[in-house]
């Protein structure tokens, strides 16, 4: 198995607080990585770590064998790195169809139009968006945000895809479409991380999952096991029955 994703002792601090520290990990290609712990653990942290928009207070990142602690995240991005936000940013006055050749273009310098558009029309394939390709993104519902917010990370041909909280305010109905949905990105051949409250979609969808609490890694596994973890449902399942 290769490794798409190699955290080694990742750290960083805001001022006095470790929002992350001393945190390693391996994701290998073709895997479901999730991420979980209470608010404030460190996990968006760790994905903005892994995509460049932070600069780790110490340790490395290595994406596909390459070091890339320094790179920016375009240069991530261009090395096979996808990201998708929990708050989904389209351009609203754009169709969907032009919203993710943007991300098509973003993610390839010197892509050519044609090009830029089969991996357009690819991504909204797999989205399931096809016949909303000329739809303003104004006037999406939030699951067809959510799916359109995939499909322009997926225009970049990433080898991994981030996923933060992707689920976030949708209803059960709409949460097994997502979860649907990854599955079928899986199956293109993107290795996924991704960020999850809803224990029931962590458990139908992550290989393996890292469990975090203030800061540090609690333990690593597969969801039965961490979920039998002593430490686990002290530091999160209690907290999340409790409230
Ligand atoms: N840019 C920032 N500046 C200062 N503190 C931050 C910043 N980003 C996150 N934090 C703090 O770091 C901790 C971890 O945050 P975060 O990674 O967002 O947690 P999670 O995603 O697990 O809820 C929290 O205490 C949060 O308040
Ligand atoms: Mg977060």
């Amino acid at each position: 198995m290769s490794v798409v994703i190699r955290a080694t002792a990742l750290a960083k601090h805001f001022g006095g607080l470790a929002a992350v520290d001393d945190v390693s990990f391996e994701v290998e290609a073709g895997e479901i990585f999730a991420i979980i712990g209470p608010n404030g653990a460190g996990k968006t942290t760790i994905l903005n770590l892994v995509s460049g928009l932070l600069t780790p207070t110490a340790g490395r990142v290595e994406l596909l064998g390459r070091d890339v602690t320094a790179a920016s995240p375009a240069q991530r991005c261009h090395a096979g790195l996808g990201r998708a936000f929990q708050v989904v940013q389209p351009f609203p006055e754009m169709t969907l169809r032009e919203n993710v050749l943007v991300g098509a273009l973003f993610g390839t310098p010197g892509l050519s139009r044609a090009d830029a558009e089969h991996r357009a029309d690819e991504a909204l394939e797999v989205t399931g968006l096809t016949a909303l390709s000329a739809v303003d993104a104004e006037d999406l519902t939030l699951m067809q945000e959510k799916r359109l917010e995939i499909a322009r990370a997926l225009a970049t041909k990433p080898s991994v895809l981030l996923l933060d909280e992707v689920m976030a305010g949708l209803r059960p109905a709409e949460a097994r479409d997502a979860i649907g949905l990854v599955k079928a990105v899986r199956d293109q051949g993107v290795t996924i991380v991704f960020i999850e409250h809803v224990m029931p979609v962590v458990r139908d969808l992550a290989d393996r999952v890292l469990v975090m609490d203030h800061g540090k890694v609690l333990t690593e596994g597969r969801y039965a096991e961490v979920t039998q973890d002593a430490r686990v449902i002290e530091a999160y399942l209690g907290k999340e029955d409790a409230a």
